[in-house]
């Protein structure tokens, strides 16, 4: 693909080296009193500051004229109408429709699992021969869950503890089976496609632990949640819940796949969560673009990957319950944009998305802080911070706002080294960018509100790359080798590999590991 060398894409670029060699955020705010108030906008449930960043509102209007041109108000209201948006798959986007709580949506049937889901965790919520309640499902159909558990631990009111199971790695199903009692145990396996081999393996030795204890037929024991309905029937299970083949994986917590959350939470607060979503999704479809906080968000990616080539960006969460979060953003950001190629197939002439990492804070000051602040180079960091906890613990929450704080604070303004200090050693360079998230509070309608403008916000950025954000074929070709090396290990066959994977499949076979000198 053709780079549009149009006066948009080129005038941006101009800005672009200006921004990236000579702009000064410290200097910006000296010469710019209303500029926190120009770049921060509020949404539902929350504000963000995006002051700190590497532009300015000339920057932002053409970033807005570049989401024109490229289609955004159309795209939006394709996504919305749920009109295919996934052209390879042929198929919509429908996470927002199960969010929906109006006449339009309530009686449909891509809704039906949805209800089921809820009116099933009701009655396990209310079970008492239910102890222990385990989730087995991998990438969107287990982050989201896994995330969302920790996050709104405060508002879990269920006897039963709940456990995810996800890794293929037999550790961590058998840690987990350890504590349990097969007869007051039951199993969620939740699977879009039913085929994704780390869950059903999982599965399988699930119901052969219940066989094992003496459940002769352990079906009562478990429910599916997919949208292959036959595929969980011929494994023998004989309650299934469904899922729409429409929501995607990594935009499938709002589904039945929120089972185990709606369990915790109980279905009104499940609902709740879904409100949350559904007033950022008003937001969304209603703001006009330039007051959009996810297309704010989304054309900051933009600028800062493609224009300003920054390869990374960091997620801090400042609350504990979040420390999933950046887990669950990698999939939904990485797999959603982590492409080269626009909805054609054609290559693409910019760099895409960033690699998205990121740790809790306060620990992750304590580990990779010193390489943002003094490293080679400059990581757009994102700072979430909760404005009241849920505990009464004194002292600790006005440390830890203020210790967010000062490390956005600490990326723009720098410091020298004074005169009785180590120059070079103790001067930082500043003037690295950073954007604040501010929730009033974290509950599932704001959880619910979070999730969803990231969820528009990786929308955006894909349509201005020109991106299909809704398959991830980059995952299918790992799993086809993998498929050919379990086969190759148990014969040892080596035939026909390439010289380093036949020389690890023979040390793998061999077991004669180098003796440690005495
Ligand atoms: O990693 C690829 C992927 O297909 C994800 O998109 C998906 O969330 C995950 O595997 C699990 O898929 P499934 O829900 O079909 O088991």
């Amino acid at each position: 693909m053709q780079h549009p060398n149009t006066d948009i894409w080129h005038g941006l670029g101009l800005q672009a080296t200006e921004y990236a060699n000579t702009f000064d955020l410290r200097q910006a705010f000296a010469s710019q009193p209303g500029r926190f108030a120009a770049l921060s906008l509020s949404a539902p449930h929350l504000r963000a500051d995006l002051s700190k960043n590497l532009w300015d509102t000339p920057v932002l209007s053409g970033l807005l004229s570049l989401a024109e041109s490229r289609g955004l108000d159309s795209r939006r209201a394709a996504l919305l109408a749920g009109e295919v948006v996934n052209p390879t798959e042929n198929r919509p986007a429908l996470h927002a429709w199960l969010r929906l709580n109006h006449a339009q949506a309530a009686g449909h049937e891509w809704t039906q699992g949805l209800r089921d889901m809820l009116a099933l965790a009701e009655a396990w919520r209310a079970d008492p021969q239910i102890d222990d309640v385990v989730h087995i499902g991998i990438g969107g159909s287990g982050l989201g869950p896994e995330m969302a558990l920790q996050a709104l631990q405060p508002f879990k009111t269920c006897r039963q503890r709940i456990h995810i199971v996800s890794n293929l790695d037999g550790h961590d199903l058998d840690q987990t089976l350890q504590r349990l009692q097969p007869a007051r145990t039951r199993f969620v396996v939740a699977s879009k496609s039913w085929s994704t081999a780390e869950t059903l393996r999982n599965a399988r030795s699930a119901w052969d632990w219940c066989v094992a204890a003496g459940l002769a037929d352990p079906s009562g024991h478990f429910v599916g949640v997919t949208s292959r309905l036959e595929r969980a029937d011929a494994m023998g299970l004989t309650r299934v819940l469904h899922m729409p083949e429409g929501v995607g994986g990594r935009f499938s917590l709002w589904s039945a796949v929120g089972l185990p959350l709606a369990i915790a939470i109980g279905a009104e607060g499940f609902r709740q969560l879904l409100r949350g979503a559904a007033e950022m999704d008003a937001h969304f479809a209603q703001a006009p673009l330039p007051a959009n906080l996810p297309v704010w968000l989304g054309l900051l990616d933009v600028w800062n990957s493609t224009f300003l080539n920054l390869p990374s960006r960091c997620v801090v969460p400042y609350h504990h319950g979040l420390r999933r979060l950046p887990a669950y953003l990698q999939q939904l950001e990485m797999e959603s944009n982590g492409k080269r190629v626009d909805t054609q197939g054609r290559p693409l002439p910019w760099l895409t998305t960033a690699a998205l990492w990121g740790e809790v804070g306060s620990n992750s000051q304590h580990a990779f802080f010193q390489w943002l602040h003094q490293g080679s180079q400059r990581v757009p960091t994102e700072l979430l911070l909760v404005r009241r906890p849920t505990h009464d613990l004194d002292g600790h929450h006005d440390a830890l706002l203020a210790n967010g704080l000062a490390q956005a604070q600490a990326l723009m303004l720098g410091a020298q080294a004074g005169a009785d200090q180590l120059a070079g050693h103790q001067d930082f360079p500043g003037n690295r960018p950073s954007t604040v998230l501010l929730l009033e509070e974290l509950s599932p309608a704001s959880l619910g509100a979070l999730l969803a403008l990231y969820e528009h916000r990786v929308f955006v950025a894909g349509v201005v790359w020109g991106i299909n954000s809704f398959d991830q074929w980059g995952v299918e070709l790992g799993k086809n080798l993998a498929r050919d090396l379990e086969a190759r290990l148990g014969t040892g066959d080596a035939s026909g590999l390439d010289g380093s994977t036949a020389g690890l499949l023979e040390w793998l076979q061999r077991c004669d590991y180098p003796a440690v000198p005495a």
